[in-house]
């Protein structure tokens, strides 16, 4: 059953024909997992977007509602619904961005790698489905656990011929904007005044904050750097333990996918010095995937910072996120492999 009558289905073509024409940086973006905790107020945010020209939405569940509820608000997005296996390619043919918030989130008492099992599968047929379509489509993964997921989708493309390493980005900026808060409140700073460099990866000691890099320049003693290293570190589970069996983390994380993709297409279009976080492949360390500051351009991740000076707790986080973080991508690239 179609969505609309036929007549109000050929308006949003014609509108989305005059749209692409109006907006010359009008980019498509489509979001595989929409109708989840996370998918939800992403698809609302992105929608709100002035870089979005056309904006996808796909799920194995519930897309029909999600996305007439969303099409109703009136700024310059068009918005299509997509509705399991069966309409993935529809979904994905012809986008620039692809964010993956798919997949189960924790309970209490589960870790991150837990999910594993569930949302390694998820993500392999997502990104199958991504080098068949949309080749050379920027992918922001966002499916935990991202220490392994994001080398199961780059073996995925590498095996389908497409991979290019520049444009698949874990999406870590959670970290540096729970660091950005944290600090900031120690600090008694405005959170939007602040910024604290993420590295590593996306779980537990793998989370390692740069506290010693942080913008403004300031110091911490040793008690408010345990006390923050920890805090950042435990964001996650802070609030899994919180919401009690109700999920993770959705509502900061949908504002923190926003400000990544949003930084992606500044970076597209071709914007001079858009730099943020992101999990990628990497030879910052002797790690094939690393989360560093990243440049953002019209490639994608085009220039991956090293991770400049570091004081001798950093050194000590960075041993340890780096034992736990080769494990991790191990595991993905082995499933990828089985
Ligand atoms: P959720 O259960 O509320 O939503 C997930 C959505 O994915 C559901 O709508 C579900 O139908 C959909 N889905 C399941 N299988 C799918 C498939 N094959 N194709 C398309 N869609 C599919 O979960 P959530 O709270 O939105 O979390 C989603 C994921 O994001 C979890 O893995 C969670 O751990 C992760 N997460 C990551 C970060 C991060 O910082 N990177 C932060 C928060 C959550
Ligand atoms: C987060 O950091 O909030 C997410 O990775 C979700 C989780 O499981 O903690």
């Amino acid at each position: 059953a179609h969505l609309y009558p036929p007549n109000l289905q050929n308006s949003c073509l014609r509108q989305a024909k005059c749209r692409a024409k109006g907006g010359a940086a009008g980019f498509k973006v489509a979001i595989l997992g929409a109708a989840g905790g996370i998918g939800q107020p992403l698809a609302m945010l992105m929608k709100i977007n002035p870089l979005v020209s056309v904006l996808h939405l796909y799920d194995v569940v519930n897309t029909p509602g999600v996305t007439a509820d969303i099409s109703h608000m009136d700024t310059g997005a068009v918005v299509r619904g997509f509705l399991g296996q069966p309409q993935l390619e529809n979904a994905l043919t012809g986008m620039d961005l692809v964010i993956i918030p798919a997949g189960v989130p924790r309970k209490p008492g589960m870790t991150r790698d837990d999910l594993f099992n569930i949302n390694a599968g998820i993500v392999r047929t997502l990104c199958e489905g991504i080098a068949k379509c949309c080749p050379n489509a920027t992918v922001n993964l966002i499916s935990n656990p991202v220490n392994s997921t994001v080398p199961i989708a780059a073996e995925v493309f590498k095996k389908a011929g497409t991979y290019d390493p520049k444009k698949l980005l874990g999406v870590t900026m959670l970290d540096v904007v729970r660091a950005n808060t944290f600090v900031a409140e120690v600090l008694g700073l405005d959170p939007r005044d602040v910024d604290v460099p993420v590295v590593g990866g996306h779980a537990g000691v793998t989370i390692l904050p740069l506290l010693s890099q942080v913008k403004p320049p300031c110091s911490f003693t040793q008690e408010e750097t345990e006390y923050l290293t920890n805090r950042i570190q435990n964001g996650g589970t802070e609030v899994v333990e919180a919401k009690a069996g109700a999920g993770s983390a959705t509502l900061s994380m949908a504002y923190a996918a926003v400000k990544f993709a949003d930084a992606c297409l500044r970076g597209l279009r071709g914007d001079a010095g858009v730099v943020e976080c992101a999990f990628v492949a990497s030879q910052v360390t002797e790690l094939p995937f690393f989360a560093s500051k990243v440049r953002l351009g019209r490639q994608g991740a085009e220039e991956i910072f090293q991770l400049g000076p570091l004081n001798e707790y950093e050194r000590i986080g960075l041993e340890k996120a780096k034992k736990e973080l080769a494990g991790s991508i191990q595991k993905g690239i082995s499933f990828s492999k089985k």
